[in-house]
């Protein structure tokens, strides 16, 4: 019997379930084959005691209509820079990544399929290059992985920033109010970009474009003096002001190597405010965009995720991460997804069409 084990890693996103199902049925359905799955990324692997489950059919049936991971996930487990307790009661970071490997042999796991963003693809590709089979799986709601088209999870996210958007806009409305959502999206705006073109937003502010505040002035102007007398903004957290940094907060968790933003939609307000007469309010969405069951298209994509990762252990296409280009499914190296990130390209089609729309980027 052959062993291939699954974890999921980073912040969580809506179709984690149905990849973790189809890579079991697939595996099951293969024959021969054992799978394993790691709770909270690698930390089942690393802590003591360990908590590694076998994943069979019963386990995984139904998940993918759930939202979450049925494996956990944690976005402080690199085992390259691992926490680790010391005896006064401080956490040191550590590698273990070799204490892994020779974890991995010792259960016998012929690949490992890992299930995460741009950080948890850095990690598979350095411990490609100590040796171990490895495939990744993209998974990310900002939809920033390079190397792939699309990420499952996205979708979801935009139709619940979007379902946000469209309930301010009545509020605005009654109010005659400026309505700012806060979405996410930490280098790149998809999300922000997409709900604020399927809403019929005013304004998108997205990470690409450092935004002039001046610039959106000029847009609600315009609207006020043609007695529109409101507006509806989106804005990614990871926006920023020309010549401005982007509003972040250091965090005290140990293991946790990433800025935690949040909160840029109300340093907005405050710049409009100063300089407009309007009455404003900011929504920050924050994690119900990764909360709630997957939509449909997320399902599907997740599920060909999975069953391409599980063809790839069987052809030992170790190194690469499923990828979606165009309709059809591809493996590309795990180089490239871990070596940058797919932010929108400045002539991308969608920001002609929010453009050539009026609405206002900021720029
Ligand atoms: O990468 C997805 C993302 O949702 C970012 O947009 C956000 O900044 C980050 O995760 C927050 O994750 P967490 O709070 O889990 O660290």
């Amino acid at each position: 019997m052959k062993r291939i084990l699954i974890l999921t890693g980073g912040g969580d996103c809506p179709g984690l379930n149905a990849v973790i199902r189809a890579i079991v049925r697939a595996a099951l359905n293969e024959g021969g084959w054992e799978v394993l799955g790691s709770k909270r990324a690698f930390n089942g692997l690393l802590q003591d005691p360990q908590q590694v489950v076998v994943l069979d059919k019963a386990a995984v049936s139904g998940i993918h209509v759930k939202g979450g991971t049925i494996l956990e996930t944690t976005n402080k487990g690199n085992p390259f820079s691992f926490p680790t307790p010391q005896a006064d009661g401080s956490t040191t970071l550590i590698d273990r990544s070799d204490e892994l490997i020779e974890t991995l042999k010792r259960l016998n796991v012929e690949a490992v399929i890992n299930i995460g963003g741009n950080g948890s693809q850095q990690i598979s590709q350095k411990l490609f290059e100590k040796g171990l089979h490895i495939i990744g799986v993209p998974k990310t709601i900002d939809n920033d992985l390079a190397g792939t088209d699309v990420s499952f999870g996205f979708e979801t996210a935009v139709q619940i920033a979007t379902e946000a958007v469209d309930k301010l806009v009545s509020t605005a409305e009654s109010h005659n109010r400026v309505m700012i959502a806060e979405v996410m999206g930490r280098d790149a705006g998809w999300i922000c970009l997409h709900a604020a073109i399927a809403a019929g937003a005013d304004v998108a502010i997205i990470p690409e474009i450092p935004y002039r505040i001046d610039s959106v002035i000029e847009k609600l102007n315009n609207r006020f003096h043609r007695k529109l007398g409101f507006a509806n903004i989106v804005i990614a957290e990871g926006a920023k002001p020309l010549h401005g940094k982007t509003v972040q907060h250091a965090s005290t968790e140990a293991g946790y190597q990433n800025a935690m933003l949040g909160g840029v939609g109300y340093q907005f307000m405050a710049e409009l405010t100063q300089k407009m007469d309007v009455d404003a309010r900011v929504t920050v969405l924050g994690h119900t965009q990764r909360g709630g069951i997957p939509c449909a298209y997320d399902r599907i994509l997740a599920t060909q995720f999975g069953i391409r990762a599980f063809e790839a252990v069987l052809n030992q296409e170790y190194g690469k991460m499923v990828a979606l280009k165009g309709a059809g499914l591809d493996m590309v190296p795990l180089q490239v997804a871990a070596s940058s990130d797919r932010l929108i390209p400045l002539d991308h089609p969608l920001i002609d069409t929010a453009k050539r729309l009026g609405i206002c980027l900021g720029d």
